[in-house]
């Protein structure tokens, strides 16, 4: 069943590919802000051909207008079909599909008797029910291809937990759970299933929060590009190195 709705349309910018990774095709959820553009971003720059998603039509518009080879399509991941319709989407256009990096996801804190239990639940959707059926659509698939990368952008709250945040840690630690099995189930083939774990990032993410972590917690965040140049690196390295996760943190994060 396909539910992609906002935009029942895949957009698609056929220009000229020319650099290191041509030919390939990377799948990039949540590259409408954030950590999920700068990955989409490092990743066409570098020669990928980019399926790039997210539910903010113009944001990926904006973005595909920037790089060769890009196409992107709108809309929620949440949802029944949701997943399965975004991955047959990209095999569509581009035939193969090489990496997925999934980027979507969203962050609801808060104490007891403050937190919104729906916003909570919707956010193990997308975070963990999301992340679970796109590793499952990848894998089948990069079994029958032979090959592939999956990575995921989880977080340091993949490892750790505080007040207030058990929820998302909550959702990360099962990311991190599933790939660190499937890592194991995969480890004598070339499919390589990865979690990248960043510590504070300047994005969107917060900007439901009175105060920026930032300022509470007194450190520089990463940038995006921050996360998007480690993604490229991780991709890039050869087919026999496996890194199974990796944590990045800014300077001064103590956590
Ligand atoms: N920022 C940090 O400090 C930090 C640290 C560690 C880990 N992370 C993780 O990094 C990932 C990216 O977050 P970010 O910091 O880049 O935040 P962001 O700027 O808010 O980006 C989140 C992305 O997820 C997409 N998204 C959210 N809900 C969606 C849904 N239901 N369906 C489809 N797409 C959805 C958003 O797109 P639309 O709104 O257009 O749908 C957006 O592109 C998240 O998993 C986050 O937990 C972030």
């Amino acid at each position: 069943m396909r539910v992609i709705r906002e935009e029942d349309t895949v957009h698609r910018d056929t220009g000229d590919m020319h650099a290191a990774e041509e030919g390939k095709v990377a799948l990039v959820t949540g590259a409408s802000s954030g950590i999920g553009m700068a990955v989409a971003d490092a990743l066409g720059r570098a020669g990928y051909q980019v399926m790039a998603h997210g539910r903010r039509a113009e944001r990926l518009r904006e973005l595909a207008k920037k790089l060769d080879g890009c196409a992107w399509i709108a809309g929620d991941l949440i949802g029944d079909g949701a997943c399965e319709a975004l991955f047959e989407t990209a095999l569509e256009q581009f035939g193969r599909v090489d990496c997925v990096v999934n980027c979507a996801g969203k962050n609801h804190v808060g104490m007891i008797g403050e937190v919104d239990v729906d916003a909570l639940c919707e956010m193990v959707r997308i975070n963990t029910e999301a992340a679970f059926r796109l590793t499952y659509l990848a894998l089948k698939y990069f079994q029958e291809q032979g090959a592939g990368d999956l990575i995921h952008v989880t977080s340091v709250m993949g490892y750790k937990v505080r007040e207030t945040g058990g929820g998302y840690a909550g959702t990360k630690h099962a990311v991190e759970a599933l790939c660190e099995a499937l890592r194991m189930e995969l480890a004598r083939t070339d499919i390589r299933v990865s979690c990248v774990a960043p510590g504070l990032v300047r994005t969107e993410l917060h900007r439901d929060l009175p105060v920026h972590p930032s300022i509470t917690r007194n450190i520089e965040p990463l940038s995006p590009c921050d996360v998007a140049t480690a993604v490229l690196w991780m991709l890039q390295t050869p087919r026999q190195i496996n890194i199974p996760q990796l944590v990045m943190l800014p300077k001064g994060h103590v956590i």
